[in-house]
């Protein structure tokens, strides 16, 4: 083929995918709250100052495998920019170059017909001034020419780099060039005096700060907006009905990878791009692994199955659990351990009020309850005993992280956390055999509103009573067959 037709047959592939682009979701965030989210952030910086945030990099899985790009949630919260390779400055106050002036730059990836028929669409330069609203896009290849001399500013605020980016030797406007130029730039590396004696970094007298960003990225982000708790509650109801659908499903004989599997095709059903996390599905003694995520047991029997999963709804992630028998009716132990966390979560929710400390009132309220609990079913000695039985905090912020960013200061309004106390008694724990393997977490995702909690997967039912009334339902993915393999 001659590069006339080449040329003709990819432009031709391009248009298609343009047209199949018309059928897209139309509740994603607008241009307007990331303009306005920037324009805060711009308002809360020292004076005199430049925020610089970088994409996140791209992550190899194996050989010429990619995972899946999820781009870094303050620079998807400020900017709407979904690709790598991009690096987004805004600065206090507006910046002259000759006769242009400006107050936010953004460098993104270079339109590229034979990678875009590759690896995916670029929105480009262009789209990213009309569709994301930036009136100074630039490809990344520019960003050696910026116009901007980092030594003038009183202070040049980043997150601190982890090195951790991969040198793509054939591009010279990837994430790790950009790092590069922009470390020659600002002056990072004479910002650090290595001490041999003591391995310590002492910083020397420089304009770098990779403290403060974090907490003024948390003022805002800590509190939701409207469209933010819209997204919010659609990804706290699709992750509750994935939860109902398991209940009204699950047997015996279901494996934790397939229990697993109904959780996102529910989620799929919504248009659910990702898991907020990944999936913990941990049948019996497994629910003990805090972060269980192997999922490869092969049946349920008689167990508990405890069930940690959170739909992401464009960039938006919840996080609930919902801890059930398998086989659709608790036992006496199972019953006893999975009354006392609800009990505990019950009066972590009802702390969960303007004012409130995470740790003080709603993790205080429910650790006294499962405490004394824990006496009165003689697993251990007294309510000062130390113990591992409940080794976790009982909340945290969610968003577009599943541990949101926060300054973890009084709660407020439009904040939304999670209250998710749990009891985990491995095999071998010093108590009665009869309790071992035991393990349950509830979690719900609660919304601070001037009227109390609210919360947003409560649709998915938390008693013990309400789980068995929901596991007696009939589930239509009984009647889906598939034929045994050998
Ligand atoms: N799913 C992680 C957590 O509950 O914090
Ligand atoms: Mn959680
Ligand atoms: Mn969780």
């Amino acid at each position: 083929m001659n590069a006339k037709i080449l040329f003709r047959a990819i432009t031709f592939l391009l248009t298609l995918v343009t047209f199949a682009q018309t059928d897209l979701p139309q509740d994603y965030l607008k241009s307007d709250f990331h303009n306005e989210r920037r324009e805060l952030l711009r308002k809360s910086m020292p004076a005199n100052s430049v925020a610089v945030f970088f994409a996140n990099p791209v992550r190899n899985r194996a050989n010429d495998v990619d995972y899946i790009y999820h781009q870094d949630p303050n620079f998807m919260y400020l900017s709407g920019y979904k690709e790598p390779n991009a690096v987004l400055l805004i600065f206090s106050d507006n910046q002259v170059d000759g006769d242009v002036s400006f107050n936010e730059l953004i460098y993104v990836q270079k339109r590229n017909p034979m990678a875009e028929m590759w690896y995916g669409r670029r929105l480009g330069v262009e789209r990213v001034g009309s569709d994301l609203d930036f009136s100074n896009a630039f490809n990344g290849e520019d960003f050696k020419d910026i116009p901007v001399d980092f030594s003038k500013f009183d202070k040049v605020l980043f997150k601190d780099f982890q090195n951790d980016v991969r040198d793509s030797k054939r591009d010279d406007a990837d994430l790790y060039s950009l790092i590069e130029q922009f470390k020659t730039k600002a002056s990072y590396e004479a910002m650090q005096v290595q001490l041999p004696a003591n391995d310590k970094i002492v910083t020397s007298k420089t304009n770098i700060d990779v403290k403060s960003l974090r907490t003024l990225m948390a003022s805002l982000r800590e509190i939701k907006t409207e469209e933010e708790l819209v997204l919010l509650k659609k990804a706290c109801e699709i992750s509750a009905i994935g939860q109902i659908e398991i209940m009204k499903a699950m047997h015996p004989g279901m494996s934790e990878a397939e229990i697993q599997g109904v959780h996102e095709f529910v989620y799929k059903k919504y248009g659910v791009e990702y898991e907020g996390y990944p999936s913990i599905v941990g049948a019996g003694n497994n629910g003990c692994v805090l972060h269980y995520i192997e999922n490869t047991k092969m049946s349920a029997g008689k167990e508990m199955v405890l069930m940690d999963l959170g739909a992401e709804y464009h960039g938006y992630t919840a996080d609930v659990t919902r801890t059930i028998p398998a086989n659709g009716k608790f036992n006496k132990e199972q019953k006893s351990i999975y009354d006392l966390v609800y009990k505990a979560q019950e009066a972590g929710i009802a702390k969960t009020v303007i004012g409130s400390d995470m740790r003080k009132d709603i993790d205080k309220a429910g650790r006294d309850i499962i405490n004394q609990g824990l006496v009165d079913l003689g697993i251990i000695d007294s309510i000062t005993q130390k113990h591992l039985y409940f080794p976790h905090g009982t909340s945290h912020h969610i968003g577009m992280d599943v541990h949101d960013l926060s300054n973890r200061g009084p709660l407020k309004e439009n904040m939304i956390i999670t209250v998710e106390p749990g009891i985990y008694i491995p095999e071998g724990s010093k108590c009665d055999e009869k309790w071992w393997g035991i393990a349950v977490r509830i979690e719900d995702c609660i919304l601070i509103t001037k009227d109390g909690p609210v919360n947003y997967s409560g649709m998915a039912p938390r008693s013990s009573d309400d789980i068995e009334e929901m596991m007696k339902e009939e589930s239509i993915l009984n009647a889906f067959k598939l034929p045994k393999l050998d």
